[in-house]
């Protein structure tokens, strides 16, 4: 049967979690809260609104609606003025390579990221059109780990989950995947993506075997 390649953004497509890290680390050195890398581990996969509130946390802030929704557009603000800069370079190693692959393979190609500037981000890139279906943080209620955006591409591709394979950079990434009963690959380092079913330092490390045998399993 024909599977449902899912693909995270930020992180796996594009090295964009260089930039959340930076407009995070802006926002909350601005409201005096430290910013370190192990914290920003820990936002990746995160929503926006879901960040701001780890942030306010650990910082012990209590800050009012309206001055949370201020602080959520400066972070959106800043970090576009990265976006703004971006094009098909900033692509992760083989990316297109493996996308592909994929679809002369004549597989379901998927995007499921908690990104609400997710379609931006693939037309900077120009590979918006690869992608069968595109389901962002426009179209979710519920952040990973929560399994929802996942599901709603399988839903969409009408792809039962045990034939979706995901690829994530995030430990709530992964952790959506295996909740909603996909294969789930990891992107990055071995020992922070110790819960997914293999982990790849990136696509350049995936052969072709390997894909095929995802494939025909
Ligand atoms: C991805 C990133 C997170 C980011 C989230 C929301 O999951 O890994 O760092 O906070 O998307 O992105 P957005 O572009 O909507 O602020
Ligand atoms: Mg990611």
């Amino acid at each position: 049967t024909k599977k449902a390649f899912i693909f995270d953004l930020d992180g796996v497509i594009v090295d964009t979690a260089k930039y959340h890290f930076l407009a995070w680390k802006k926002l909350a050195n601005s409201i005096g809260v430290d910013f370190t890398h192990t914290q920003n581990e820990q936002l990746k996969g995160v929503s926006r609104i879901k960040s701001l509130e780890k942030i306010l946390a650990w910082g012990n802030k209590s800050i009012s609606e309206a001055e949370f929704t201020r602080l959520m557009s400066l972070k959106n603000e800043d970090y576009l003025t990265y976006i703004d800069t971006m094009d098909e370079q900033e692509m992760l190693p083989d990316v297109t390579k493996t996308l592909d692959f994929l679809r002369e393979a004549g597989q379901h190609i998927a995007l499921g990221s908690a990104s609400k500037n997710a379609r931006m981000i693939l037309e900077k890139v120009n590979i918006l059109s690869k992608f069968d279906v595109i389901v962002d943080g426009n179209d979710v209620t519920k952040a990973k780990p929560d399994p929802e955006v996942f599901l709603k591409s399988a839903e969409q591709l009408q792809v039962a989950p045990k034939d979706c394979i995901v690829f994530e950079d995030a430990v709530a990434g992964i952790q959506a995947a295996n909740a909603a009963g996909m294969v789930s690959i990891g992107i990055g380092d071995k020992e922070t993506l110790h819960e997914a079913d293999f982990v790849f330092a990136g696509f350049q490390d995936m052969d072709t075997d390997f894909l095929n045998k995802l494939i025909n399993k």
